[in-house]
């Protein structure tokens, strides 16, 4: 069977990386474009070539856009230091990205693959906003989105707001509201799915430089994120929304409605999930409903999903 064609949208960033890194393993990658979100747009497109030269990652990379669309940027996200990926020294890289803009690239793209590609979502959703609003037929030509963002639960921004939505919480809702199949992996899943201690040393212990690399990027981002969330786990978030397409079965999802809340004295930037019956807002007689308009994750198969990250990673 073939792969799924693949775009990944992303802000390079620790677990940016071990999805892209993923994702090239397993799926037909077709390009990775690079958006503002954990560090500056410079800075994450810079991670972004890293990632595709650590892994001889043969596919185009496009940079996208510096800032939201309406709100002042939130500033750079510290967990992943200030580089945006720091761990280990990289030289600077000698790949460069190519001359399109990221949402051009995804536009061409989606019209040469209607119907066929996925879009992953694994940083602010400010390029894929701009795509479906200067070209509307993008809401035919997608087959799905997948979207590391949000959350069922808590989010990490704020108590409400996950980052990825926080950093863009008006693209976030042209997104949401396009009317395309998405998918969402939440930080309510991501939270609990990550590398630890014993699986940093399995990486390191596999011998190639590469793994070295990556086991050097992890202890750091596990160490900041002990001392930022109280985790022993360093959370592989944005692999999560690779993974139903490689491993259908380690995530749970529920077919529901997902809105993003623009407004909110506490709230903005929350996604507002109805999670309030197990099969779903559609078979209840609940009050207060709204259509549902994507499948959101409920539950996880964390040691499961990360041992097999784990194992794609030994390949490098
Ligand atoms: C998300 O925010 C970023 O820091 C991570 O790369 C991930 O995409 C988690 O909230
Ligand atoms: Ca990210």
């Amino acid at each position: 069977m073939a792969k799924p064609k693949i775009i990944i949208d992303c802000d390079p960033g620790h677990d940016d990386l071990v999805a892209i890194l993923f994702a090239a393993k397993h799926l037909d990658l077709l390009g990775v474009t690079t958006v503002h979100g954990n560090n500056t747009l410079a800075n994450t497109t810079r991670n972004g070539l890293i990632a595709l030269e650590l892994g001889k990652i043969d596919v185009p990379l496009a940079m996208g856009a510096v800032e939201p669309l309406v709100q002042p940027s939130v500033g750079i996200a510290s967990g992943h230091g200030k580089s945006g990926l720091d761990g280990h020294e990289f030289a600077d890289p000698r790949l460069k990205p190519i001359s399109q803009h990221a949402v051009d690239f995804i536009i061409e793209t989606a019209r040469q693959h209607q119907g066929e590609l996925i879009i992953a979502m694994i940083g602010p959703q400010t390029n894929l906003a701009l795509a479906i609003k200067r070209e509307p037929r993008m809401r035919q030509w997608i087959k799905e989105i997948t979207i590391m963002g949000g959350s069922t639960t808590t989010g990490n921004f704020s108590p409400a707001a996950e980052f990825n939505i926080a950093a863009d919480i008006e693209a976030a809702s042209v997104v949401f509201e396009s009317g395309i199949p998405l998918r969402m992996v939440g930080y309510n899943i991501t939270r609990q799915t990550g590398f630890d201690s014993a699986d940093i040393a399995r990486l390191r212990q596999s011998g190639s430089s590469a793994c070295q690399a990556i086991a050097d990027l992890m202890q750091f981002y596990l160490t900041r994120q002990g001392e930022m969330y109280g985790l022993t786990l360093a959370p592989m978030h944005d692999v999560c929304a690779i993974i139903p397409y490689v491993y259908p079965d380690l995530i749970q999802f529920l077919h529901t409605s997902i809105r993003v809340e623009l407004t909110g004295t506490y709230t903005r930037g929350m996604t507002v999930c109805d999670v309030r019956h197990p099969r779903g807002s559609a078979e209840t007689s609940l009050r207060n409903r709204t259509e549902p308009n994507g499948f959101v994750a409920v539950s996880a198969r964390s040691r499961d999903l990360i041992d097999r990250v784990i194992e794609t990673l030994e390949h490098y």
